[in-house]
């Protein structure tokens, strides 16, 4: 079977979804290198939509007044980094009630034991204590593969791309979602495209400062292991200065036996976009100092407009509102569809008109 000559561009642009939660008061290096400048490239070659997970951060207890403040941070770091809301549709998930819809429906057709095996949630319980943790908590990623499947592309013939960009660490939900993206398919007929995680090739993987082996984050680090996008330059500077280097003076790429300088490499290598070897050549005898002086003029070269530009869409609250209100009518517009076709096909009575 071939396909229609005059397909249009939006019928084969591919499509993209990712998520992140507004559960800090900045972002960090390792979100904007490892997500966020991901989300931005995107807007060039995809129809994407991205969520502020606000309904994923009440799995953990919250304070209400935190997590308004921190939801508004995130779109305007968002907005700041990048995100083009002309070209991206950009809203926060609470506000198109069909995710919390199509979880439940996505709920059921998941087994209890399939979800017991998240590694997410073990990891998670286990910090709090397996007592404390929530049926929320249990079902989060059930919540994600809704967030994702809404929007997916319809299927068919000329079968859409539908990329999720996530970390390694959210590969096992991606899993889910397709999994239960066929199992609806299955059982109900075809009605998503299952989506692929797309894990950028650019997308640098950046550990603490402090603790080079482990992954730089929000609940792990320690506040000296994470440069915040929203951070002063001074204290920032501060912290690149201090970042834990290896034994040895060398600048060299050695995950094995240099993870702090590699980690730091790496840093420079993504914001500058200078090859590593390149800087090894440059840094060649200097030693660390100033190798990271330099590195550090790096992250305030990109933070400081960024910093300056989230600092003045928040100033300006009724703009920011109205930014994420045209985003989730967007987004609802598309979510109502794909839901009104899950209520039909799980055999749920239309509302007769
Ligand atoms: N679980 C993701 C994370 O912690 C966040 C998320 C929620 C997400 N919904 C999503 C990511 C949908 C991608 C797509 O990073």
């Amino acid at each position: 079977m071939s396909l229609p000559s005059s397909t249009s561009s939006a019928a084969t642009t591919p499509r993209v979804l990712s998520g992140i939660q507004p559960t800090a008061d900045s972002f960090h290096l390792g979100n904007y290198l490892g997500a966020v400048r991901q989300w931005v490239a995107l807007q060039e070659t995809h129809e994407t939509f991205y969520c502020i997970v606000d309904l994923h951060a009440i799995t953990v207890e919250h304070d209400p007044a935190l997590l308004r403040g921190r939801t508004k941070v995130a779109a305007a770091q968002l907005l700041a980094m990048g995100v083009d809301p002309e070209r991206s549709t950009l809203f926060v998930q609470s506000h198109v009630p069909e995710h919390a819809e199509l979880a439940w429906v996505l709920g059921c057709l998941t087994g209890f034991g399939e979800a017991g095996r998240m590694t997410q949630f073990k990891d998670k319980s286990a910090k709090q204590g397996a007592a404390a943790a929530t049926v929320g908590l249990f079902t989060y990623p059930i919540l994600q593969a809704a967030d994702i499947l809404l929007y997916s592309p319809e299927p068919g013939p000329g079968e859409r791309v539908f990329h999720v960009p996530v970390g390694e660490d959210q590969r096992q939900h991606l899993e889910l979602t397709r999994t239960l993206a066929q199992r609806f398919n299955h059982r109900f007929g075809d009605t998503f495209v299952a989506p692929e995680a797309y894990i950028p090739e650019g997308a640098a993987k950046i550990t603490d400062l402090q603790e080079p082996t482990a992954k730089m984050s929000k609940s792990a680090s320690s506040p000296q292991g994470i440069v915040d996008v929203l951070e002063e330059p001074g204290p920032m500077r501060k912290k690149i200065m201090r970042a834990v280097t290896d034994t040895g003076s060398e600048v060299r790429y050695d995950e094995e036996n240099k993870a702090g300088v590699t980690n730091l490499l790496r840093v420079f290598s993504a914001l500058s976009g200078t090859p590593i070897p390149d800087l090894e050549k440059r840094y060649e005898g200097t030693g660390y100092g100033q190798f990271k002086k330099d590195l550090a003029e790096a992250v305030l070269d990109t933070f400081t407009p960024i910093r300056e530009r989230a600092l003045a869409l928040l100033d300006d609250e009724k703009q920011l509102d109205l930014t994420l209100a045209r985003g989730a009518e967007r987004a609802g517009e598309v979510a109502a569809r794909t839901m009104e076709l899950v209520r039909d096909r799980v055999g749920f009575v239309g509302r007769g008109r």
